[in-house]
């Protein structure tokens, strides 16, 4: 059996799960009463107005309803519960990409956040359960404008920076916001970068909601302006009282909306709601990143995707801890940048993702030697399956042999980590996700709910709710139901179904083995490969294309196209490539740029015309082909389709 690694337990002296006969004693304790364990938490992590009277309402399932009758406010849990004893700590550490930092106390977050949502209510007039898009850089008005909507009850949905005008106004109009915050750019690389003129090209069209735009001035490059809708952020904000009550919301109020990729086209608003979410924001930096008083915590995270909202924002503040957030990328002005500010700030939990650690060890294997980053307890990893390489390279040059690693499995939807090492307890297998946290029921199985063999395939679900669960997608309930509790029964009832496999081992530990949906993953970016079909659909030349994911060695996987030219068509490999590329960048953004591409006679079809995505996934590998191929309409096109792809 493969080597285990022990946690060097002197580093975690005060954590909350001391040991494996904890952990079990923790998750037999959610066994035998699951909601009254849940409860207990609720009403010792969440300051409430006014408790709850329900835990669970499972009535209208898969609509699980957490927490019921209770009062809340999330702005509240995150910054004013906190000023009695730390007033004067740091929340936020924001440094720039020029290296400049700013240090935000919680009185000053406190200000600054009731500032914002005075802005946001006496000039926008949003009120609760208005949507506002955020289209923001990494900047500490990010965090404060995510927190303003969460202190007036209005839902936000902040869209990553990188995505398109396109893609950008798709969310809006889903959404059918109200108002945009956005800034005129930032920096990186040392360089200026734009985003207003981005969000005035979303706007050009179809946006009727949307009744102003907010911008924050971080580089003061020359913008578009439009008077009567742009508003200057930082000459009203001066107005602004500091005061700003905070609005009593229902605990299954939204929260906030975030758009990710599902197997088909149109992307998810995934919904959450204010106490279940925020109590296991909270809870799980306390179990996985055994967060204490004195830490500082940095997750390299963009706060366009989940991992931003509830690792760098909403987690760190719930747990009243001093949390970074970085405007620049780690290689820059070198490869030493991250070690450095680990050095320098003296961070205790380094929180990433597997793209990154594989580029870090990649530019500069020796690199973390020439700092000082003995402040490190904790090296976390997210977004995809790590390999055993990086994985060792983390633990032994990062981490020096003594940090535990977290590899953390979750999702947009779960809210918050499901199944992870803690720290001072799980004995690691390198590359594995372990166990699930206690609370959260994730079992691998057949889709009628059998126990999937150990070292075998299965699909991975969550076979109870959990309070920071996804509640729908936004507009869209059948979509909701289809996607998630459409596919698994366990014990006769619809449950959770991840998207991913998994494989649990003789331990019981689980290991991901990645998603089994049409769903890529792409430098831990998520994207649908329908997405990308339906964007490069678009080229005048193309009849038909299915892309699929090619392991990538930095990038874990990169988008391959088979493309079938219309009648009279012609175009090389190389140049058509770059046409759809051009064309995704319009559509989606450079995320999602096809990494390789194939024009070939036809793609492989059965005889009712579905497309073999299986062999074309085996072909991009140049893989052999082990799959049935005579279902297939033209089976000879199998090899037809191989050739090409070997002279390519
Ligand atoms: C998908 C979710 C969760 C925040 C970042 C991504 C993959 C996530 C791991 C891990 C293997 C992982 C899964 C999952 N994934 N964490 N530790 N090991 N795979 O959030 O964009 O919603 O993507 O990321 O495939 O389904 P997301």
């Amino acid at each position: 059996m493969e080597k285990l690694y022990y946690p060097h337990l002197e580093l975690f002296p005060n954590a909350r799960i001391k040991s494996m006969d904890e952990y079990e004693a923790l998750v037999q304790e959610f066994e035998k009463d699951y909601e009254g364990t849940w409860a207990k938490y609720a009403r010792e992590k969440l300051n409430w107005f006014k408790d709850f009277e329900q835990t669970l309402d499972e009535s209208n399932a898969p609509f699980y309803k957490w927490f019921v009758g209770g009062k809340i406010n999330v702005a509240y849990q995150c910054i004013d519960r906190h000023l009695d004893s730390k007033k004067n700590k740091a929340a936020i550490i924001w440094e720039a990409d020029n290296g400049e930092r700013k240090v935000i106390t919680y009185l000053e977050l406190y200000k600054s956040v009731n500032r914002f949502a005075n802005l946001l209510k006496n000039k926008f007039h949003i009120k609760k359960g208005d949507r506002v898009v955020l289209y923001m850089p990494m900047i500490p008005e990010a965090a404060f404008a995510m927190l303003a909507c969460a202190r007036i009850g209005a839902i936000h949905s902040v869209v990553f920076g990188g995505f398109s005008a396109d893609a950008l106004r798709d969310r809006i109009i889903d959404a059918n916001a109200k108002l945009i915050i956005t800034a005129d750019g930032a920096f990186r690389k040392g360089k200026p970068y734009l985003l207003k003129p981005t969000v005035d090209k979303a706007l050009e069209e179809g946006c009727e909601s949307v009744e102003a735009v907010l911008v924050v001035k971080r580089n003061n490059e020359s913008i578009n302006w439009v008077e009567g809708r742009d508003y200057n952020y930082n000459e009203l904000i001066k107005e602004q009282s500091s005061e700003c009550e905070a609005e009593i919301m229902d605990s299954e109020d939204p929260l906030f909306l975030l758009y990710t990729s599902g197997s088909t086209g149109k992307p998810k608003g995934v919904q959450h709601s204010q106490a279940g979410y925020i109590l296991w924001a909270q809870m799980t930096m306390e179990w996985t990143f055994d967060i204490q008083d004195n830490d500082t915590f940095w997750c390299t995270a963009d706060i366009g995707w989940i991992t931003g909202h509830t690792y760098i924002v909403y987690g760190p503040l719930a747990a009243g801890a001093t949390t970074v957030m970085f405007e620049g990328v780690p290689t820059y002005p070198d490869v030493g940048r991250a070690w450095k500010m680990i050095e320098e700030l003296q961070i205790n939990q380094f929180y990433t993702a597997p793209t990154a650690i594989r580029m870090l060890h990649k530019l500069g294997a020796d690199e973390p030697k020439k700092y000082d980053l003995s402040s490190l307890r904790i090296l976390g990893t997210v977004g995809e399956p790590i390999d055993p390489a990086a994985w060792k390279w983390y633990y032994e040059v990062v981490g020096n042999g003594r940090c535990s690693i977290v590899d953390t499995w979750w999702q947009t939807e779960t809210g918050g980590h499901m199944i992870t090492p803690l720290p001072a307890a799980t004995p690691v297998k390198p590359a594995s996700a372990t166990k699930p946290l206690p609370g959260i029921f994730a079992k691998v199985i057949e889709k009628d709910g059998t126990p999937t063999p150990i070292g075998e395939k299965g699909y991975l679900c969550i076979v109870k709710p959990w309070p920071s669960m996804i509640r729908t997608i936004w507009n869209d309930n059948e979509r909701f139901k289809n996607s998630y509790f459409g596919e698994c029964v366990y014990e006769g009832k619809p449950v959770y179904f991840s998207g991913d496999g998994a494989m649990v081992d003789e331990l019981g530990y689980i290991t991901i083995t990645g998603r089994v949906d049409d769903v890529i993953n792409v430098s831990g970016h998520r994207l649908g490969t329908a997405e990308i079909e339906g964007a490069a659909k678009k080229h005048d030349a193309i009849a038909a294309i299915a892309v699929v994911g090619k392991p990538h060695e930095i990038k874990g996987e990169s988008p391959f196209a088979f493309v079938v030219l219309k009648e009279n068509q012609e175009s090389s490999n190389e140049e058509l490539l770059k046409e759809v590329n051009e064309i995704i960048k319009e559509e989606i953004g450079a995320i999602a740029y096809i990494e390789n591409l194939v024009i070939v006679p036809d793609l492989p079809k059965t005889r009712s015309g579905k497309v073999m995505r299986r062999l074309l996934r085996a072909i991009a590998k140049k893989e052999a082909i082990k799959q049935d191929t005579s279902t297939l309409e033209d089976p000879s096109i199998v090899q037809a389709i191989e050739t090409i792809v070997k002279n390519s």
